[in-house]
């Protein structure tokens, strides 16, 4: 074909359908097989999502065999990522031991892969992702998971969803959330908010219910605010503890459903709480702390019903006069200007 990336897709695809013939039809693969199916992956997801496994070998590898066989040319599979290059310059598999996620353009072409160890290995210099490197085909800045899937529902269920990874998007589509997004192991990017903004104009950002789930929320509002003030965003958080892949196999698909439905919040809410975490409120000095920076927060919000709203809260909360706190963010508001 005409697309010099051509080969490259196909390369992913081959090796995708390899890693998924592996996983549910041979007996390397029964281990992952049980480890999936212990997380709750039904047969209909591990199809949907094609997973796969990538097993161990004796030798340079079974994709390493396998490409060379179906005689794909040298220089593509030297830059496709899915082999490595050792010592005596011959190729290895990249993907050893791992239960194999690919990862697909917003096309839904296959153009990486993430691989899951089983389990945490006694030497724990083994990533528990790892990830397919930069190729021709694959941007990492670009590239969420489930993105093509998601575009489709957007209609439907009217946003997108941020989760951090892989399992808590694949959980959600399970419980019929399809609109799941996640960003490829690093940062949140710019490019990625670009992806969003072409095909939803609301973002629920979902991270995982422990502290650096609550810090990534707190980075991933201010990339948003700044890259994408038009984006409507919210937040929810999920119980401590928990992620979304997590909640649902604990609490099942429609407690899950009802969560998101009902745990919304705005991003102010959310960093008017986190900025109190760890706080000791009964602390005459930490308490006017606390409400200057919260009056802070505040004075950036738009809409006065919505700043009135926040006031009230905070008034109710501490015991104090809302007009006093009005004033005072007066002052903040015309410090500003
Ligand atoms: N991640 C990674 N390398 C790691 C840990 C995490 O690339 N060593 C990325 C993965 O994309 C992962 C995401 O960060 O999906 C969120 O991390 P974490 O919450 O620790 O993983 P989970 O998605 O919960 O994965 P699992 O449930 O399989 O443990
Ligand atoms: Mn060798
Ligand atoms: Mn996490
Ligand atoms: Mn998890
Ligand atoms: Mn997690």
């Amino acid at each position: 074909t005409a697309s010099p990336n051509a080969p490259f897709y196909q390369s992913y695809d081959l090796a995708a359908d390899l890693y998924h013939h592996i996983l549910v039809n041979t007996k390397a693969g029964q281990p992952a097989l049980k480890y999936l199916e212990q997380r709750g992956m039904t047969r209909e997801l591990i199809d949907q999502f094609k997973l796969g496994f990538a097993p161990s070998s004796d030798d340079h590898g079974i994709l390493a065999q396998f490409l060379t066989e179906k005689q794909v040319d040298y220089q593509v599979v030297r830059q496709s990522g899915l082999l490595t290059t050792d010592h005596d310059g011959h190729f290895h598999d990249r993907f050893v031991d791992r239960v194999m996620y690919p990862i697909k353009n917003a096309n839904g072409q296959i153009i990486a892969f993430s691989g899951r160890l089983l389990a945490a290995k006694g030497n724990d210099q083994a990533p528990k992702y790892l990830n397919s490197p930069e190729t021709p085909i694959f941007n990492k800045r670009l590239t969420l998971f489930n993105f093509d899937e998601a575009k489709r529902a957007v209609r439907q269920e009217g946003h997108l969803i941020l989760m951090e990874g892989f399992m808590d998007v694949i959980s959600a589509y399970g419980a019929g959330v399809k609109s799941g997004i996640a960003s490829m192991g690093t940062s949140f990017t710019e490019e990625q908010i670009q992806a969003i903004q072409r095909i939803s104009n609301e973002l629920v950002v979902c991270y995982d219910g422990d502290d650096a789930g609550q810090n990534a929320i707190m980075r991933a509002l201010q990339l948003l605010t700044d890259q994408a003030p038009t984006l409507k965003l919210k937040v929810v958080q999920m119980p401590s503890g928990l992620d979304p892949d997590e909640f649902v196999q604990q609490r099942g698909p429609e407690k899950f459903q009802q969560y998101l439905a009902n745990a919304e919040e705005t991003p102010t809410a959310f960093r008017l709480q986190y900025l109190r975490r760890g706080l000791n409120l009964a602390n005459q000095n930490e308490l006017l702390s606390y409400l200057d920076t919260a009056i802070r927060v505040v004075a950036q919000v738009e809409q006065p019903v919505a700043q009135n709203l926040y006031l009230k809260q905070l008034a109710d909360e501490f015991n104090l006069d809302q007009a006093t706190l009005a004033a005072q963010l007066s002052q903040v508001e015309q410090q500003a200007q």
